[in-house]
């Protein structure tokens, strides 16, 4: 393939060689993997994890059979049109802190579409990456359940894994999409008006993936707050929460220090959100 055509495709060695990272993605003895076409980057990332991959590798693919949302829903992949990636991390946190970590992704994805399309997006609590109210992608973070109790002896290897899946679109045609998403979805390109370099977007997520991840393990939690803050199209809204039985609707005042939602309600009772999803309530008075 002519290095003009694999610029607009993801590639392995252009990968490798643009990556600048110290860590993430420069696994001594692991590969990072770039798939044709796979059922989920996730899955696969899992599956490494399971088998004691340490931390930083990163599994990719330019194409998803089985990409998956959260909520158990479908991440539609289709060929070279999105950042299909699995960042496997072994994080010293439980699973009480994952609203955290989906947070700082999303910081590093706000700040590598910055860096490499100089577009600013906004992020919506949890997980989703927003432009002019249409999704433009998403980061499902998942935390086996095998993982180990962890002591001050556990070694790098054996903390639990944290698997960080990145979907992001770069470039669709309608006939990509189905019928009931065609108005709900923005892509970069478009967004842009230009071709993007999906192999500088995946390298400079990983530059940011460190940076946050680093700032998290450190302790720096506010930072990353006050980061994912600056980023928010969810602060400041009225918002409507619905799981099982239960709908909570009210203004999104804050986010905890382990990334909950706090929404204040109509009788001024505050209530703090760890999962699930969101809906803003728009001018018109819908919530979408
Ligand atoms: C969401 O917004 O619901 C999260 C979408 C996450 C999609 C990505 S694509 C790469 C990785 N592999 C998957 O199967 N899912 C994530």
């Amino acid at each position: 393939m002519d290095s003009q055509a694999s610029a607009y495709r993801l590639d392995h060695s252009a990968i490798q060689a643009q990556l600048s990272t110290k860590r993430l993605g420069k696994v001594s003895g692991w590969d990072n993997e770039l798939w044709d076409c796979l059922d989920s980057t996730n899955n696969r990332a899992l599956e490494l994890a399971a088998q004691g991959a340490p931390e930083g590798v990163i599994v990719m693919a330019r194409q998803q059979t089985a990409g998956r949302g959260r909520l158990g829903r479908a991440w539609v992949s289709p060929a070279d049109s999105g950042i299909y990636a699995s960042f496997l991390l072994r994080p010293h946190c439980s699973p009480k802190e994952l609203p955290l970590h989906t947070l700082a992704c999303g910081v590093a994805a706000a700040q590598a579409i910055w860096d490499c399309v100089g577009i600013k997006i906004g992020l919506k609590w949890v997980n989703d990456l927003v432009f002019n109210g249409k999704k433009l992608g998403g980061i499902l973070a998942e935390m086996p359940s095998y993982a180990t109790h962890k002591t001050a002896e556990t070694k790098q290897s054996q903390l639990p894994a944290l698997i960080a899946g990145f979907g992001i679109n770069i470039r669709f045609t309608q006939t990509d999409i189905p019928e009931e998403l065609q108005h709900k979805i923005a892509w970069l390109e478009q967004i842009a008006g230009q071709p993007i370099n999906p192999n500088l977007v995946l390298t400079s997520l990983a530059t940011n993936l460190e940076k946050v991840y680093d700032d998290l393990n450190d302790g720096h939690t506010n930072k990353i707050l006050e980061l994912w803050k600056d980023y928010s199209v969810t602060l400041g809204r009225p918002i409507r929460a619905v799981s099982g039985n239960t709908t909570i609707e009210g203004l999104a005042v804050d986010v905890s220090d382990t990334g909950g939602l706090i929404v204040e309600t109509k009788d001024r009772t505050q209530v703090v959100l760890h999962a699930g999803e969101i809906t803003i309530r728009g001018a018109n008075g819908t919530y979408a």
